[in-house]
């Protein structure tokens, strides 16, 4: 039924790469070619070293490049060729004009609008792939009619997938959303794109919608994820406060069919690059209906994590006898969760800013981050040049080689290697007491303990002796 289908991508991102590399490994008889207007981008995706880490995407990769899976800066030939063109350009929060710190910055999607409406010769059906605000389908409808001189079906599929599951998460997901418009020619294209996910996704699960609803939906789906984030957080807060857990709690509550386990981690905060910016996008949303208060009520779940973090630094710098200035501190971790290279709102970032705003020396190391991405990151985080930087921070090989000398370790990610360190080789190294600050809940507190560390961890019973003179 798809033979001769092709498909174009707009955006070769963490989305745009994962998701069509799926859909290629699961409809062969499609041709389909990602395009992008990054040079590097486009070429990494066709070198043996892909731009973004994520499990399993290699694999599927190289199973399909050259077959009917193409990678090419040639963005208006992929418009041209194409019978569907998803879009899955980035959409960050503005920075300025109106709505900035809230609003999503529309200008590339608004841009690949354009280059489609210039150079598209036969009818298509556009997907927006990108999480947008809503009302954004109408919108560029009106530009891609407004300019171009054809046919054009605007849908909205928004992604579900997780960095560092996505692979798992394409090949089964709990849903996919088809948000389009109810008249002949709307229904057609719906079905169309219906068609492909079909070839892998069980039809009960294909879940049509009009396209405001679809949109609103990718918006809330995040804001709820995010919610649960923040809600276990803040009662972190209060079990450090009380003397409960925090894992229990959220098992005896997670327990609760009508509540649900997941999501009900406590940690030093979310990151990525959707969370805060879709709750903001929302938040904005809310304000510009004049819902003010609803607006408030979502705008808490990113005030919370941002209070999460600072948390965090302030049980670091009181534990540590009131100051980190000039104390060797291993951060490990850098990606904003594990199975990833992504930093895009990571925790890190802000706890690293943080301890260098205290004169700390900070010593990182991830797994999978590439040294230029913090660089670029923690200097756009303080607004200091490299150099500046670089008197503060040193990148690191190993856990052993950044927690040499340090008074501390905290982690920050919850990459596996670190539950499987040797904690006494590497105590060793530390200046005593040795401290452990444990953002992400993985290690075993009461081995550490015995092997003489002084151990917090988020929402835990306070370790006696560490300094909680103050409560954070
Ligand atoms: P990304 O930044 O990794 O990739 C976007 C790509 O689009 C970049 O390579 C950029 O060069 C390219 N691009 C921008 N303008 C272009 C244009 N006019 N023509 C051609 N290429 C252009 O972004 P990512 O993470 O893939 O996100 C894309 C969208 O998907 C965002 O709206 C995001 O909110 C949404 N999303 C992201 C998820 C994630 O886990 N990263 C999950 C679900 C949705």
């Amino acid at each position: 039924k798809l033979a001769g289908l092709r498909i174009c991508c707009i955006g070769a991102g963490y989305v745009g790469g994962p998701t069509m590399a799926m859909m290629a490994l699961k409809c062969p008889e499609v041709v389909i070619t990602i395009v992008d207007i990054s040079v590097s981008r486009i070429a990494a995706w066709n070198s043996d070293v892909l731009p973004i880490y994520e499990p399993g995407l290699d694999k599927v990769v190289k199973a399909c490049r050259g077959k009917n899976l193409f990678f090419s800066t040639e963005v208006d030939q992929g418009i041209r060729d194409a019978d569907i063109i998803f879009v899955a350009v980035n959409t960050p929060t503005k920075k300025v004009g109106m709505g900035a710190g809230r609003a999503a910055d529309l200008t590339y999607w608004e841009l690949a609008a354009r280059r489609i409406a210039s150079v598209a010769e036969t009818p298509k059906v556009v997907v927006e792939k990108s999480t947008v605000p809503i009302n954004t389908a109408e919108a560029i409808s009106a530009v891609l009619h407004g300019a171009g001189k054809t046919r054009f079906d605007v849908l909205s599929n928004p992604e579900f997938l997780a960095e560092g599951t996505a692979m798992t998460d394409l090949d089964n997901p709990d849903r996919v959303l088809i948000g389009g418009n109810m008249n002949e020619s709307g229904k057609a294209a719906v079905a169309k794109l219906a068609d492909v996910y079909a070839h892998w996704v069980p039809r009960e699960r294909i879940l049509t919608t009009n396209v405001w609803s679809s949109e609103l939906s990718k918006l809330v789906a995040n804001s709820f994820l995010a919610q649960r984030v923040s809600s276990i957080n803040a009662v972190s807060a209060i079990c450090e406060a009380s003397g409960a857990d925090v894992d229990e709690v959220a098992r005896a509550v997670g327990m609760d069919s009508r509540i649900g386990s997941k999501f009900l981690k406590a940690s030093v905060g979310f990151g990525g690059s959707c969370f805060q910016k879709d709750i903001l996008n929302l938040v904005y949303l809310c304000q510009s209906m004049g819902l003010a208060d609803v607006a408030e009520y979502f705008h808490s779940v990113v005030m919370m994590n941002d209070r999460q973090k600072e948390r965090f630094v302030s049980r670091m710098i009181h534990g540590l006898f009131n100051t980190v200035t000039g104390k060797r501190i291993a951060l490990l971790g850098f990606a904003f969760k594990k199975d990833t290279g992504d930093t895009r709102e990571s925790a890190s970032i802000e706890i690293c800013r943080r301890l260098i705003e205290e004169r700390a020396s900070v010593c990182i190391y991830d797994p999978k981050v590439e040294a230029d991405q913090i660089w670029m990151d923690l200097t756009a985080a303080t607004k200091l040049d490299k150099t500046e930087v670089q008197k503060y921070v040193t990148l690191c090989d190993s856990a052993y080689e950044a927690a040499s000398g340090a008074h501390a370790l905290a982690i920050a990610t919850e990459w596996d290697e670190f539950k499987t360190l040797d904690y006494g080789k590497i105590q060793e190294d530390m200046v005593k007491p040795s401290f452990v600050f444990d953002g992400r809940n993985v290690l075993d507190h009461d081995a550490l303990r015995e092997l003489g560390y002084i151990v917090y961890a988020i929402g835990k019973p306070l370790d006696p002796k560490l300094n909680t003179s103050i409560n954070c």
